[in-house]
């Protein structure tokens, strides 16, 4: 891009500047239109933006507001990341303007998404003799991906369809009917000529029978003030401003919203909440900062805050979690591992942390949801994400700043996925632990025994819950305080909710792994009876009660004979196909590899088998008191 001399300063502030993108390939006329834009209106146009620019920036000229997108290409460029993508800025007298122009080739969907982010507006180029393409659904699924709200469909040659309205009714239509599910709030078809100039800025003499705005005109008055007026404030902090010992204060830029001196906030992570004191400025203190602001806020009280930390209204707080759902675009030739550690960096904070599951990648071309392993470069997934520490963050489509991210590989340092979070897969974290007076030790010393927990898991129909009935029975009978937890009976209760997928069978076990824990502390001898057929969710429990008083007891019966008993008619049914997921038929058991007990039902009635774990829970608490 070659540098044009200003004919004076520009500063496209973000109160009155259009971000938009254009979509398209060469051969749709997309060159042609931003040079007839520049053009035919006389703009006042400034070079692309440099990186002395950008650092400027970043030093402290605040009053230029590129957040988000020094935010994102810092974030890459750092990262040594080269992404494609082009931005110019002009001005009218009316609005100021920030184009991206990324190439609109497939392979190039990591650039199209960079540009987007940043981007309120797409113009979507579609060639009037060919109609709505592959390439057409791409472009505009990424944008509503990387929620852009307002569209034009610039349909462009009209000229060479001799004008035609009906040309341009039927690409409409075909359009309007493919986007509605992409949650556009403005889709502003217009009939244009890059070349010839008709309907870009000056309104053709040859499409009498439109109505609407030309391109220009659509641009300069669009409303997307209103988008982002009423949003929750959001301030990430940066860094911790302290030149002196009395003066602590907290930089960044106002992601969102607005607050005032004197306003209450709170520290998304640790919950705790003062007033601001003062916002400071170079030009002086500030009443109030809105979105886009760069100052230093000063608090009342002297709280723990540091780089990362997000800072809110108490009643407008942002989610805190350690999981989230979010939409993941792989940038890198290594493809995404599932499971593996990465660094990830949402907002101003740096966490470690992995991508656990692909719940489906997305064919960005046919917008169908396809099973996957693993994300190679340009592919678009839904993923659950999970980090080390809890962090805040909100929804993508609520907030692009405190909702997105990005993820760096820990070895080669790069940048390789971006992702938009798309809601919080855990409640909030930012509960602090109340410690209570009386606790575990105190309670099962008043019931005179040492409490513990007794797994049994098998296959449906091993003869978990008659055992463990008779171990029930056997502890009460010696006086023992216990309590059975039935699979059967959780889920005709707390569990009602819930069916037999695999995130299902695990939310089971999580909440009867908690329950479980909640009697273990009041002094129980805890039974538990559940398939629970997924190693891991086994040892999610083990961790949460303690590896010494979780006693897992594998009922080892074979499925012919689990099929045969069939005591609730349940393998019929599933053979059948009545029953979908039935563990054992079309849902896997992973057996424990090394559990405490191991019964054969094969070989040891069930009467001998509930003595050998009533003499394993006591020959447990003779254990523990030996070692006191
Ligand atoms: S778990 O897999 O989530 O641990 P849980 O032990 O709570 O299962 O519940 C299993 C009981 O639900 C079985 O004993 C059976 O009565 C009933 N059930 C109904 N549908 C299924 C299914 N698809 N797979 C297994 N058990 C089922």
């Amino acid at each position: 891009m070659t540098s044009i001399a200003m004919s004076k300063p520009v500063h496209p502030s973000a109160r009155d500047q259009l971000r938009f993108i254009t979509c398209g390939s060469v051969d749709d006329g997309k060159s042609t239109l931003i040079g007839r834009l520049l053009h035919d209106s006389k703009m006042i146009y400034q070079d692309q933006l440099t990186a002395v620019k950008r650092d400027s920036i970043r030093h402290g000229s605040a009053d230029i507001d590129f957040a988000l997108l020094v935010d994102g290409l810092e974030a890459e460029r750092e990262q040594g990341i080269t992404i494609d993508v082009a931005y110019r800025f002009f001005t009218t007298p009316r609005r100021s303007f920030m184009v991206a122009d990324t190439p609109g080739h497939e392979q190039y969907t990591r650039n199209m998404a960079t540009g987007a982010s940043n981007a309120q507006l797409a113009i979507i180029l579609i060639d009037a003799r060919k109609g709505v393409l592959v390439q057409t659904r791409r472009h505009s699924f990424i944008c509503s991906l990387l929620g852009i709200r307002h569209v034009v469909l610039a349909v462009n040659k009209i000229d060479l369809v001799a004008y035609s309205k009906v040309a341009f009714d039927r690409i409409v239509a075909s359009y309007l009917a493919f986007a509605a599910g992409l949650g556009f709030s403005s889709i502003v078809p217009i009939p244009i000529s890059a070349r010839h100039g008709d309907n870009v800025v000056d309104r053709s003499a040859h499409t009498k029978w439109y109505h609407g705005p030309c391109l220009m005109e659509h641009l300069e008055s669009i409303d997307i003030q209103s988008d982002t007026a009423s949003q929750a404030f959001r301030f990430p902090v940066q860094w911790v401003n302290r030149p002196d010992p009395d003066f602590r204060g907290y930089a960044g830029s106002v992601a969102s919203g607005r607050i005032s001196a004197g306003d209450e906030i709170v520290v998304a992570a640790s919950g705790r909440t003062t007033r601001i004191k003062r916002i400071v400025t170079h030009g002086g203190d500030l009443v109030d900062a809105e979105a886009g602001d760069a100052v230093t806020i000063t608090l009342e009280d002297e709280i723990d805050i540091g780089r990362g930390d997000l800072l809110s209204r108490p009643t407008e707080r942002p989610s805190v979690a350690d999981q989230f759902a979010a939409y993941l675009i792989w940038m890198d030739n290594e493809p995404l591992a599932p499971g593996r550690n990465y660094i990830l960096r949402i907002g101003s904070q740096t966490v470690a942390g992995s991508i656990t599951a692909i719940r489906h990648r997305i064919d960005v071309n046919t917008c169908e949801h396809l099973a996957a392993e693993t994300l190679s470069l340009n592919e678009i997934a839904f993923c659950n994400v999970a980090t080390t520490l809890p962090a805040a963050f909100d929804p993508y489509d609520v907030n692009r700043k405190t909702g997105s991210f990005i993820v760096i590989d820990r070895y080669t340092n790069r940048t390789v996925g971006a992702g938009m979070i798309a809601f919080p897969l855990r409640r909030a974290t930012n509960v602090p632990w109340q410690a209570l007076s009386v606790g575990r030790g105190e309670r099962a010393a008043l019931k005179g025994q040492k409490p513990c927990v007794v797994w049994f898991t098998g296959l449906s129909g091993a003869g978990k819950s008659t055992i463990a009935n008779m171990v029930d029975q056997k502890l009460l009978a010696m006086s023992r305080h216990a309590m059975l937890l039935d699979g059967d009976n959780l889920r005709n209760g707390l569990n009602a909710d819930l069916g037999f997928s695999k995130a299902e069978r695990e939310e089971n076990i999580r909440r009867v792994g908690h329950v479980a824990k909640l009697m273990l502390d009041s002094g129980l001898i805890v039974i538990c009876s559940f398939i629970s057929p997924y190693r891991s969710e086994r040892d999610m429990v083990r961790s949460l009660i303690g590896k010494d008083e979780f006693i897992e007891v594998f009922v080892d019966t074979p499925i012919e004979e689990c099929a045969r008993r069939d005591p609730k008619g349940l393998y019929s049914k599933a053979k059948a196909g009545e029953i979908k997921n039935f563990t054992g038929i079309d849902a896997s058991y992973e057996a424990p590899i090394r559990p405490e007990i191991h019964l054969r039902t094969m070989e040891q009635a069930p009467e001998q088998a509930a003595e050998v774990v009533v003499d394993a829970v006591m020959a447990r608490a003779l254990l523990c008191d030996e070692r006191r």
